[in-house]
């Protein structure tokens, strides 16, 4: 669809906060941040309609959204979003992790949710708004950063069953503590064989919130086994991995190998991406094929498969000890973190932070 707002015409109107947190507030906020519960002063927000295309950028103090009650999102959750990190380096600036990919993925999204594209350009700029207001909530402790969620959904107050003439875009963020507190703790995982994320041509690969709500029954199943994720199969055979419900899986074989599903009904992790080039420029081979559950079970059996790892933004890689399943389980909850692993959860944040060279471009500074 057509972006009628000019990339050399974001003009954003700023409208400060008046009454932004305090220093003393922020430092308190920051010592302790938690995830996705305390909220930056400000966001950002431009609408689309039909007619005009992206209008109305604008940067305003962070507050409720007033909403017709048939606003179409409530009805029929036309709504995407995306999910990345702003990283303070070393000497104060304040950078992104391939926000472009992101872009990418929620224009792949807007596609499927039948959604109008926000061009890559304009979705990099209400970052940097967001950024030039509320820098200072970006936190410089070790592993902590500001996550940025952008978000978008239809408007239009219509109660007909067809694609909104008017949706909002929005970009909100969070400070993020360190995931793991002490280093990466390997988890134990469920897998689920009573529920399934996506089916073939549905809207897995989209990151779309009825994926989440769908996948939430699954997840509480996997908590009351005291698992802290679910592994979700395809909806067909029930046989091949799919991924978790926020994150991607990958195996470790002992010739170095790295394998990871490959479906057309998950999410593409930037993760997972950045992981497995990292990967390859260190010689490992990568199959991006069908994995089935008995590669996995019978790998770790057999000493094949020498490693697990779950990865997303949010933790960046998770070491996986044990899967649990109704009638088996493959590993053990004490099972130590791979050395792999490790080290590739490693030279990814040291790239993010920029203790590392960025050979591949993928950074992007915010604040300038
Ligand atoms: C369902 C799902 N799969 C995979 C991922 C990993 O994607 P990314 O690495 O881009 O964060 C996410 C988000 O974190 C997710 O929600």
């Amino acid at each position: 669809m057509d972006n009628l707002l000019a990339p050399t015409t974001h003009t954003f109107a700023v409208t400060q906060h008046p009454t932004p947190r305090t220093e003393d507030d922020l430092s308190t906020i920051l010592e302790s941040p938690g995830f996705g519960e305390v909220f930056t002063d400000h966001m950002v927000d431009l609408c689309w309609s039909e007619r005009g295309g992206w209008h109305r950028p604008r940067v305003q103090p962070y507050g409720p959204i007033e909403l017709d009650p048939a606003a179409a999102v409530l009805h029929y959750a036309q709504e995407i979003f995306e999910g990345l990190k702003a990283y303070r380096h070393a000497d104060g600036s304040i950078w992104s992790f391939r926000p472009e990919a992101n872009a990418a993925r929620l224009q792949r999204s807007a596609r499927r949710m039948a959604l109008p594209e926000l061009p890559t350009d304009l979705f990099v700029e209400s970052l940097r708004q967001l950024i030039a207001v509320d820098g200072r909530w970006v936190p410089n402790a070790p592993e902590t950063s500001l996550y940025l969620r952008p978000f978008m959904f239809a408007k239009e107050a219509f109660l007909g069953v067809r694609p909104a003439k008017k949706v909002a875009y929005y970009v909100i963020a969070s400070p993020a503590g360190p995931y793991f507190k002490s280093g990466p703790a390997p988890v134990s995982i469920w897998l689920s064989t009573e529920y399934s994320r996506a089916g073939r041509g549905g809207t897995g690969a989209a990151k779309t919130g009825g994926n989440y709500a769908s996948s939430l029954v699954a997840q509480q199943v996997a908590y009351d086994h005291g698992c802290a994720q679910v592994l979700f199969l395809d909806s067909v055979e029930g046989r091949w991995l799919e991924e978790l419900g926020g994150m991607n899986v990958v195996l470790v074989k002992a010739d170095g190998t790295l394998v990871t599903p490959d479906s057309d009904s998950i999410l593409e992790g930037i993760t997972r991406d950045s992981i497995l080039r990292l990967a390859e420029d260190r010689g490992h081979r990568v199959e991006r094929r069908r994995v089935s559950i008995d590669e996995w079970r019978e790998g770790v059996a057999s000493g094949e498969v020498t490693e697990v790892f779950a990865c997303g933004t949010a933790a960046v890689v998770t070491p996986i000890a044990l899967l649990k399943a109704e009638d088996f389980e493959v590993g053990s909850a004490d099972a130590p973190a791979g050395e792999l692993t490790l080290s590739l959860r490693q030279e990814l944040t040291d790239i993010q932070y920029g203790r590392r060279e960025d050979v591949h471009g993928w950074m992007t500074r915010l604040d300038s």
